[in-house]
C-alpha cells in the first residue's frame, strides 16, 4: 500500500514535513481549497509553492475547488506526481483533465461520499486515479465513513469491467483501525493520524 500524508491539520507546516521528510511516505498530500467548492480556504498560490524548499517527496494534489483550470498548471510547476478534483464541480471535466496530461502529469478525478460511481464512467478513459473521499471534502480530522467499503468496492469493479488501470486512493479518517476496510485502494491520504504522533514513520508503516 502506497501512503500519501496530508499536513491539512498541521499546526507547524514547515516542522511536519521536515518530518515527513525523513520517512518513507510515498507522496505528500496537498489539500487545496477556494471556499466556494467547500467553505474553508487554503494559503494561496505563493506561499503553498514553498514547499519545495522542505521536502522532495513527489506531490498528489488533491484540488477542492470549483474551477480547476486556474489552479492546474500552478500546481503543474511543483514536483507533482497527481492532480486530482472532483466530479461535482460545474465545469468542463475533460477539458482540465486534458490540461493536466498536457504536463505529463497523472489526472484523478475525486468523488465525494453522496455521488454516483456512474458519473465517473464518461472520464475513465482519461483517468489515472479515482480519489475515494471517506468524509465530506472540507476540513480533517473528520471520522471515516463506514458506507465507503462499498464505494470502494463499486469503483473497483467499474475500473475492472473497462479494464482501467487507474489506482484507487481513500481520503479521510483513516487509520490502524479504518484502514482495514481500504483493502481494495492501492493509495491511503492519512493526515491528522501521521500529523499528532511524535514517530511519523511507525504510523505510516501501520498503514502499509
Ligand atoms: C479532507 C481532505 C483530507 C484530509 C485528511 O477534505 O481532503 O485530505 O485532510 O485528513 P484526515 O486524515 O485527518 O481525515
Ligand atoms: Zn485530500
Amino acid at each position: 500500500m502506497k501512503i500519501s500524508a496530508s499536513f491539512l491539520n498541521s499546526k507547524d507546516v514547515v516542522k511536519d514535513l521536515v518530518k515527513l521528510n525523513e520517512t518513507d511516505v510515498d507522496y505528500i498530500h496537498l489539500d487545496i481549497m477556494d471556499g466556494k467548492f467547500v467553505k474553508n480556504k487554503t494559503m494561496p498560490f505563493s506561499e503553498m509553492k514553498n514547499i519545495y524548499k522542505y521536502t522532495s517527496k513527489r506531490l498528489d494534489v488533491h484540488l477542492m475547488v470549483e474551477n480547476p483550470m486556474t489552479y492546474i498548471p500552478l500546481y503543474a510547476s511543483l514536483n507533482t506526481e497527481y492532480i486530482t478534483f472532483h466530479v461535482e464541480i460545474n465545469n468542463d471535466i475533460e477539458e482540465c483533465l486534458k490540461l493536466i496530461k498536457s504536463y505529463s502529469i497523472k489526472a484523478g478525478l475525486a468523488i465525494k461520499p453522496d455521488t454516483k460511481v456512474s458519473e465517473l464512467v464518461p472520464y475513465l478513459p482519461l483517468l489515472d486515479m479515482i480519489l475515494v473521499m471517506s468524509v465530506e471534502p472540507g476540513f480533517g480530522g473528520q471520522t471515516f465513513i463506514e458506507e465507503t467499503v462499498n464505494k470502494i468496492n463499486e469503483v473497483k469493479s467499474l475500473l475492472d469491467s473497462y479494464h482501467s488501470l487507474a489506482v484507487i486512493s481513500v481520503d479521510g479518517g483513516i487509520n490502524d483501525i479504518t484502514k482495514v476496510n481500504c483493502d481494495k485502494a492501492n493509495i491511503l491520504v492519512a493526515g491528522s493520524y501521521i500529523i499528532k504522533a511524535d514517530n511519523f514513520q511507525e504510523k505510516i508503516t501501520s498503514l502499509r
